[in-house]
């Protein structure tokens, strides 16, 4: 048996189309999204869960209308600023991973601004993809370490698995022991490649903004029916 999974990582999906179901633009389906990562933080540590990573923004997502992406990145920003007092207060770490630099600078600097004021939080780790893609992320350590064996200070025969993971932007989190997307579609759209490499994954049909704390619970309860192998013969 598994026991419970640490480390959850949501794949957030299905905001649009919860909208469009209803008659309303899709904004409006991530702004109950953004509610539902509320509860689902609040209620992750009594499930045993301490670390929570959640996909908000892809690297492909960029795709989108304009006002889709502008609205998305509002949201960011006051997802950072209306709950930062209560994190704070319930021992919740932020971290974001992603590449930053595309960001508008008002939400860099905020992004900064949590990650230092809830540093020494330790109920929760909550850490937000924004900008985020496997493949972009694998990319950028790459060229991280090349850099280091041009300038001479490592050796191209010490690169082994922890010294790419260390170069990851996950360098401070375990590997997900569990991914869960959520809207019935059943890929990983760019989500952590390299760290999931074990995971257990769960597709629910649920869409995201309809994801209660019930539904994580009778999931958790599921993960711990399984037997998690490693590529070993367990006895
Ligand atoms: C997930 O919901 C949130 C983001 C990708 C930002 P979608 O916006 O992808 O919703 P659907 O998949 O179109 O329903
Ligand atoms: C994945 O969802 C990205 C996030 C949830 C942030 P998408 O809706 O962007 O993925 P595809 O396009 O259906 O693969
Ligand atoms: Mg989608």
């Amino acid at each position: 048996m598994a026991g419970g999974p640490e480390h959850v990582a949501i794949i957030m999906d299905g905001n649009g189309r919860w909208a469009t179901a209803k008659g309303w633009p899709r904004l409006v389906g991530h702004r109950k999204g953004a509610e539902r990562v509320k509860e689902i933080v609040r209620c992750a540590p009594d499930l045993g869960i301490r670390w929570l990573t959640v996909y908000a923004f892809s690297t492909e997502n960029w795709k989108r209308s304009t006002r889709e992406v502008l609205g998305l990145m509002g949201l960011f920003a006051r997802y950072i600023q209306r709950e930062a007092e209560e994190m704070s207060a319930e021992g919740v770490r932020m971290r974001f991973i992603g590449e930053r630099r595309r960001l508008d600078p008002k939400l860099q600097d905020l992004m900064a601004w949590i990650e230092e004021r809830t540093r020494n939080n330790t109920r929760l780790n909550l850490t937000v993809a924004i900008n985020y893609g496997g493949r972009d992320e694998i990319t950028r350590a790459v060229q991280a370490i090349a850099a280091q064996v041009q300038a001479g200070q490592l050796d191209p025969a010490a690169v082994d698995h922890a010294c790419l993971s260390a170069a990851l932007d996950t360098r401070d989190l375990p590997d997900p022991d569990l991914v869960i997307r959520t809207s019935g579609e059943t890929r990983v759209s760019n989500f952590l490649l390299w760290q999931s490499a074990y995971s257990e994954y769960e597709f629910s049909p649920v869409l995201w903004p309809d994801f209660t704390p019930e539904v994580l619970a009778e999931i958790v309860t599921r993960y711990g029916h399984r037997e998690r192998r490693f590529g070993a013969v367990l006895s």
